[in-house]
């Protein structure tokens, strides 16, 4: 197996593919675009009406360059990063709270320096800087803490943001300009009666499941409302929540036009797409052009998560071992509380959550009278270059184990070696090589959300498996960084990584990933030909 030497060695090699001057070349201050500084601290959030609520925030300032790279979030959020493509930006990180942090650019194709990965952690009163230039087209990325095994609580207790890239490609091309576009970032919580966050509270149930919330935040906060004008918007929706899978829908039916994912817009060829619902696994994000126009003056109208039931977690397993899966075993069990039947709503209702897939109210919309602007015809961008195809293929399988927690290929992530890679965990460069990713493994029936660093993919396949609920909404067109798997489901990804180095995969339920759900993957050096360098 492999010892620290030849990590070393391999990381080395990662780095010698590249040549130096990606991995190690620090812009000198003057040649970075954007400066900015972010800190991760304590803070007393107004998350809703009463007592303020004790939770970490993300704040920041611009140092050097444009004013506007930083934008303050409505809610108690961190500020949205605004890049544009093409643009040198340097990141001061500093820790004020009182354990372990890092920021991980989720979606940001950086060098493996800058990533946030685990290992890059630093404590209290720590700080570091990062540089990448933005490769990223135009779209809605994520940032978010990283450190191992408090992710989950420190997403949870606040800390997040969004970086939106723009592109001079998106002027001219029919979409709405900037000031109707609206930041939608829905993360469900479990708010006591005194207005305090309750994260964990039966460790079993919430490792195994995810932390699940009864109350959606948007951006931060509680009952969020949006006062709209009577015309087409552009929202940007992001689900950085802890587990929770959304079932997003409008309250009047109205369908969905989709024209971007996780790596930004669809190109023309892929085309908008027109759904029902949208399914949303967490850090997964969409891109919507919604004409509120085509609403009558004073509409309100809510956005919500439907209802639909869940085979995950400890009482699906259990009725399927049982005998009783499927719909009608459920509903045959009463039916009335949606996820996971009758007796996964009696569980999350001991545990002051909402059960996966119960339905939930996210935020309202209220149109107001006026002159009404109609949509204009959208325009996507032709695609890219394809990219020589390769033969190299990896194989994951998932599985998830009461007492062990989630597993990758039956391994997980070692704390005490934490850039170790496996013989087996590497892609080529420049060229395609194909993910497939089994979720099959002995143990507990559960969906999990796969994210990949350093990198986009595209779905290629997808076998059907026990989703019929939410397959309608799955959004697996463009490129994406997340993909959610169902219990008993084969999904095959396709993807070329450009940038070399050690980057992570793992589950991106929170808690999954916290309990070792994540593996490190090498790009620019393959098994049998990694002695390069
Ligand atoms: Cu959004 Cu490794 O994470
Ligand atoms: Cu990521
Ligand atoms: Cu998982």
């Amino acid at each position: 197996m492999q010892t620290r030497r030849t990590i070393l060695k391999s990381l080395a090699a990662g780095g010698a593919l590249l040549g130096t001057p990606v991995l190690r070349s620090a812009f000198a201050a003057e040649d970075a675009d954007v400066v900015l500084r972010l800190v991760a601290g304590p803070a007393m959030l107004p998350i809703r009406a009463g007592p303020a609520t004790r939770g970490l925030r993300y704040t920041g300032e611009v140092l050097q360059g444009r004013s506007d790279a930083l934008r303050p979030s409505r809610g108690t959020f961190g500020p949205t990063l605004e890049l544009r493509r093409g643009e040198r930006v340097r990141i001061e990180v500093v820790n004020q709270m009182r354990e372990p942090t890092v920021i991980h650019w989720h979606g940001m194709i950086v060098p493996d320096a800058a990533d946030g990965h685990p290992h890059q952690a630093v404590g209290p009163g720590g700080r570091y800087t990062v540089e990448f230039a933005v490769r990223n087209p135009a779209g809605t990325y994520l940032y978010h803490p990283h450190p191992y095994a408090l992710t989950g609580a420190q997403t949870y207790h606040g800390l997040g943001g969004l970086i939106v890239v723009r592109e001079a490609a998106e002027r001219g091309i029919g979409l709405p300009e900037s000031d109707h576009e609206v930041e939608l970032v829905l993360q469900d919580r479990r708010i006591g009666a005194d207005n305090q966050l309750v994260y964990k509270r039966m460790m079993m149930m919430d490792d195994m499941n995810g932390v699940l919330g009864d109350q959606v935040l948007v951006n931060g906060l509680a009952d969020a409302a949006f006062r709209v004008a009577p015309r087409p918007y552009r929202l940007r929706i992001a689900n950085m929540s802890n587990a929770r899978i959304y079932k997003l829908a409008w309250s009047d039916e109205r369908p969905f036009r989709v024209i971007g994912s996780d790596g930004g817009l669809f190109s023309r060829a892929e085309g908008v797409q027109e759904r029902p619902y949208v399914t949303l696994f967490p850090f997964e994000r969409v891109e919507v052009i919604e004409d509120f126009g085509a609403r009558r003056d004073g509409a309100e109208i809510a956005l919500i998560s439907r209802q639909f039931s869940s085979a995950d977690g400890m009482m699906g397993s259990m009725m399927s071992s049982m005998g009783s899966s499927g719909e009608s075993g459920r509903r045959g069990m009463g039916g009335m509380t949606g996820g996971g039947g009758m007796m996964g709503g009696m569980m999350a209702g001991m545990m002051g959550g909402a059960a996966q897939g119960q339905e939930l109210l996210i935020a309202r919309f209220a149109v107001s009278p006026g002159s009404r602007q109609r949509a204009r015809t959208l325009v996507l961008p032709e695609a890219g270059t394809p990219v020589p195809s390769g033969r190299h293929e990896l194989r994951t399988q998932l599985a998830f184990q009461m007492m062990g927690g989630g597993l990758l290929n039956g391994r997980r992530f070692d704390p005490w070696d934490m850039t170790a890679v496996a013989e087996d965990e590497r892609l080529p460069l420049g060229e395609t090589s194909v993910w497939t990713f089994v979720n099959d493994g002995p143990g507990m029936a559960m969906s999990h959300p796969i994210h990949i660093h350093g990198t986009h993919f595209r779905v290629i396949e997808r076998s059907r498996g026990a989703s019929a609920e939410l397959r309608e909404g799955l959004i697996d067109t463009g490129y994406k960084d997340v993909v959610g798997i169902f219990a008993g489901e084969q999904v095959r990804v396709q993807l070329a990584p450009s940038i070399g180095g050690l980057f992570m995969y793992h589950c991106h339920n929170l808690e999954h990933e916290d309990g070792g759900m994540m593996r490190n993957v090498v790009f620019g050096s393959v098994a049998g030909n990694n002695r390069l360098g």
